[in-house]
């Protein structure tokens, strides 16, 4: 199976994707919605907390584990690489920087992520390690994350919110925005209004995906195409029911699982 972890339900964005790029495959998702935000912990918490994911992951079956998790993906990545070190391991930061490069025309992309996504410096140290020429912006946005996963988001306070995120980075003249977080794209016409239409969102769902597809074509890996999905949280509200519901388009079956 395909395994795919993120701190709740954001990592859903990523699943939409991979089940539109990967038909058939089957796919475990585990959100760990009991613990969620990941993105004001500490790097500690944050490693613990992805290898308790990955280990579940494994447990159901997965022979690749997808970290649809920024958070997760800047801090836990080289930890989770050690310890499944048979196991390929994807990552959401690179496809968002390979796709921010190709988009952006002036050099100036702006990232906006969790706190401890933003913290890391891991987008910046990438695109100029890539493009040395690249200017960034940077901005930590940790309300958004409890809005969405509490299904506020389309209101008024969000909306003001983004607005007040969002203004340095719009007078920053970014013609590329790397939604650095997977739950953003939940939010995106919101963000997409406040930063202004001549700037580009640039959301890693798709570009992981199509790294995954890749990767499946020209390796040798036995993976299971019955066409099953599983979805598992540490703690199924109906918020989280409702997000999901409204990410995948279909009313979906989420199992509760302690880790
Ligand atoms: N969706 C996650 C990310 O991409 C985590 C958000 C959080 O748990 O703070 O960073």
């Amino acid at each position: 199976m395909i395994g795919i972890f993120d701190s709740g339900v954001g990592g859903l964005t990523v699943l939409r994707e991979i089940i539109k790029n990967l038909p058939g495959y089957d796919v475990v998702y585990f959100g760990d919605t009991a613990r969620t935000p990941y993105g004001n912990k500490s790097k500690e918490t944050i490693v613990k907390y992805a290898l308790e994911d990955a280990d579940f992951l494994i447990k159901k079956g997965a022979k690749i584990i997808v970290v649809a998790c920024n958070t997760a993906s800047s801090l836990a990545c080289e930890e989770l690489k050690n310890k499944y070190s048979n196991v390929p391991i994807f990552e959401v930061i690179t496809p968002a920087v390979e796709a921010a490069l190709r988009s952006t025309k002036n050099n100036k992309i702006g990232i906006i992520g969790t706190r401890a996504t933003i913290n890391s410096g891991i987008y910046e140290a990438k695109l100029k390690e890539k493009n040395s020429a690249v200017s960034t912006m940077s901005q930590a946005c940790p309300l958004f994350v409890p809005f969405i996963e509490e299904g506020w988001i389309s209101n008024i306070e969000l909306k003001m919110i983004a607005r007040r995120y969002l203004a340095p980075l719009k007078n920053g003249n970014i013609d590329a925005l790397i939604l650095g977080c997977t739950h953003y794209p939940i939010i995106k016409d919101i963000l997409q209004k406040k930063i202004g239409k001549r700037v580009k969102l640039i959301n890693s769902a798709g570009a992981v995906s199509e790294k995954i597809k890749k990767f499946l074509e020209n390796n040798n890996l036995e993976l299971a195409k019955n066409g099953k999905l599983e979805i598992f949280v540490s703690d199924k509200t109906t918020q989280c029911q409702k997000i999901a519901n409204k990410v995948l388009g279909s009313t979906i079956k989420m199992n509760e699982v302690e880790l």
